[in-house]
């Protein structure tokens, strides 16, 4: 079943106080930044870090809705990265029932892909959103003036993301990309908004067409099978991690569809140009160990999302075997 979709607002503007009605959750640096925004209201706060996206943290939010008496009627607002929507989503969507929610995504990542598509919740162990809800927000405000606090860092995770749509769906997006950098989009407002306009496009069609992921929303993992592995056993940076994850499904393609090597280089050239790793020292069988729990795979392998060229993507069904080859020959930077 399709739920309704959220309505979008985009904005340019500081930040101004928030209405007192609504409750707002957020986290220890979104709340230090923008104290006058927080003025009044009723926000609950918890630490950042991926470590903080847990169960613990979502008992601890449902304590204090209590406490503010929250009920049916009563709108909650994620604002902050995508850990503060993925949590804030899920808590209000549990917390009797479901409440209505919004979010105001602080991050480019959360702006171009976690506050969107619905799908909220939080890690248990080394598992990333093993538990989690799909609930569509009924608002999403992408205010941009957010992003000029966001340390650079940041920035080059976001772009993990952007550089996955250009991918899988859009070679012009990737072209644009490799003639620009960080500091271009920092520095012009109007391109950085139609950029973001773009990725939230892409991933509202994927989401639209297939809410439950049953079908194309898959492609929207490329990068993050091995990338998640990888993010959870080395406390990597999400959009680090999802760069490494692309150049490994980029290797496993060459070997499994004969794709051309060209294609794997290219992009790690464009991840180098938006500070972002194409290998990594890690250990292949603990990577391995970690995929076979994986969410999606089966009994006899992983779907793995492979580009057959730079924006055209497909679903193969791959052996563990295969998969570790590419893991090797990734990690000795052996092709790129
Ligand atoms: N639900 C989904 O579909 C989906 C999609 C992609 C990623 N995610 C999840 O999103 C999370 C990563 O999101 P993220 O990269 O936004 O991480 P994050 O929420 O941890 O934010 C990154 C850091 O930036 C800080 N920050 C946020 N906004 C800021 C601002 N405007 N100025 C200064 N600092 C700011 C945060 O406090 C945090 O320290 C992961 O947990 C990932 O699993 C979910
Ligand atoms: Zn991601």
């Amino acid at each position: 079943m399709q739920s309704s979709s959220p309505k979008y607002i985009f904005q340019h503007s500081n930040p101004k106080p928030l209405p007192a009605k609504s409750i707002f959750i957020t986290d220890t640096h979104i709340h230090e930044l923008y104290p006058n925004l927080f003025k009044g209201t009723r926000t609950i706060v918890f630490r950042p870090g991926e470590e903080h996206k847990t169960q613990e943290t979502v008992q601890y939010i449902t304590k204090e809705l209590l406490q503010f008496e929250a009920h049916r009627k009563t709108t909650i607002v994620g604002i902050g990265g995508g850990i503060v929507t993925d949590i804030a989503g899920y808590a209000a969507s549990t917390y009797m029932r479901g409440l209505p929610f919004g979010f105001m995504p602080t991050t480019l990542l959360g702006m171009v892909d976690a506050a969107i598509g619905g799908k909220n919740g939080v890690n248990y162990g080394l598992h990333k959103n093993l538990v989690g809800t799909i609930n569509q927000p009924g608002f999403i405000i992408f205010d941009t003036a957010f992003l000029e606090t966001l340390p650079d860092h940041e920035w080059s995770n976001g772009f993990a993301e952007v550089i996955k749509y250009a991918c899988l769906f859009d070679s012009a997006l990737f072209d644009e990309l490799n003639r620009n950098d960080i500091r271009y989009y920092r520095n012009n407002k109007e391109a950085l908004n139609t950029l973001i306009q773009i990725c939230v496009q892409w991933k509202t069609k994927i989401v639209n067409e297939d809410e439950h992921e049953n079908g194309n929303r898959k492609l929207l993992n490329f990068g993050h099978t091995a990338g998640h592995a990888i993010e959870t056993l080395y406390h990597m940076p999400h959009g680090q991690a999802v760069a490494i994850g692309m150049i490994i499904a980029c290797n496993i393609a060459e070997k499994e569809l004969g794709t051309d090597a060209s294609i794997g280089q290219k992009l790690a050239l464009l991840l180098s140009k938006y500070d972002l790793p194409a290998t990594f020292d890690f250990n292949v069988q603990e990577v391995i160990n970690v995929l076979t729990m994986d969410k999606k795979r089966n009994d006899t392998g992983i779907e793995y999302i492979l580009l057959k060229n730079i924006g055209e993507a497909c679903i193969t069904l791959l052996s563990f075997s295969s998969i570790e080859q590419a893991l090797v020959s990734t990690k000795n930077g052996s092709n790129h």
